[in-house]
């Protein structure tokens, strides 16, 4: 048996079988990774990008920050395959959780278009945990209003910085900035699945950032089957049962296949 083979294996008899992904997944969907070649901050100053800035020099940063915006989701962008199945072993319960990094919403969307697919037959529906927020929406720091992202970009884009609320609030991507906390129950949620799994799935993640780094050990240690599919290495790979350096879009729907049949 195969690397692969024993992924598909070991989650069809698993309880609870998770997967964590980060940009790599997205990359053939044509969102730009953050490092490696041509990645994000190989062109902006991640330094710029800072909870402290947004607060000391809000004007700046939402400059800044619609030219990140551009450079990441100015394509049309959609769902591809590695997203579709992991949608899809959600939808089947082979999947219970699909944890990212990710703020590009293709998980969502891809699990809509799955389960839309699917409205005759009995279907489960996998928790989807951002965390690290979305890009699809802003959030006011006063009154805490929620709304869509792009209006308030091209405002921004047209002048208007930074971007204010109708209370007057600054509005804020209702992402987590480095230097900013994660939510507190996001992450403890995040951890007792990865203590929980029976496998462990880390895609597309180059590993480095917390809680990132951590969430598949904690997996490990805990007994459960870590497979890491990245086209680099990644610090983690020793803690690996399986490491798959292969591109997403061709390992993941072969693991959907075998789970599913
Ligand atoms: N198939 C498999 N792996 C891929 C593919 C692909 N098609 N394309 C890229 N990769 C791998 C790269 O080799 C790289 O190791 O995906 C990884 C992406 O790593 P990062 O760009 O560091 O992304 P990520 O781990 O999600 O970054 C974590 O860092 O700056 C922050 O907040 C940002 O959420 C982000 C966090």
């Amino acid at each position: 048996m195969d690397g692969l083979e024993r992924l598909a294996d070991d989650i069809c008899s698993a309880a609870t079988a998770v997967a964590f992904t980060g940009a790599g997944i997205s990359a053939p969907s044509g969102v730009p990774t953050f490092r490696g070649d041509d990645g994000v901050w190989d062109k902006f100053d991640e330094g710029q990008f800072t909870y402290g800035r947004f607060r000391s020099d809000p004007e700046g940063f939402w400059e800044d920050r619609v030219d990140l915006q551009r450079e990441m989701f100015d394509e049309a962008y959609e769902p591809n395959a590695a997203h579709e199945a992991l949608a899809a072993m959600g939808r089947g319960g082979d999947l219970e959780a699909i944890l990212t990094q990710n703020t590009d919403g293709l998980h969502g969307d891809a699990l809509e278009s799955v389960l839309a697919g699917s409205a005759t037959e009995e279907t489960n529906e996998p928790t989807i945990l951002e965390l690290h927020g979305t890009s699809r929406r802003v959030r006011c720091t006063d009154c805490g209003k929620r709304t869509a992202a792009d209006p308030i970009f091209e405002r921004a884009a047209d002048g208007e910085r930074p971007p204010t609320c109708d209370c007057g609030g600054v509005y804020k991507p209702d992402v987590v900035l480095f230097g900013e906390q994660l939510p507190e129950a996001v992450v403890q949620r995040a951890r007792s699945l990865a203590r929980e799994s029976d496998v462990f799935l880390a895609i597309g993640s180059s590993l480095v950032v917390e809680p990132a780094a951590s969430l598949p050990r904690l997996a490990a240690s805990s007994g459960s089957t870590v497979g890491i599919v990245n086209l680099e290495s990644t610090p983690v790979d020793s803690d690996a049962d399986v490491v798959l350096r292969e591109d997403v879009t061709e390992v993941l729907p072969r693991i959907r296949d075998l789970v599913e049949t």
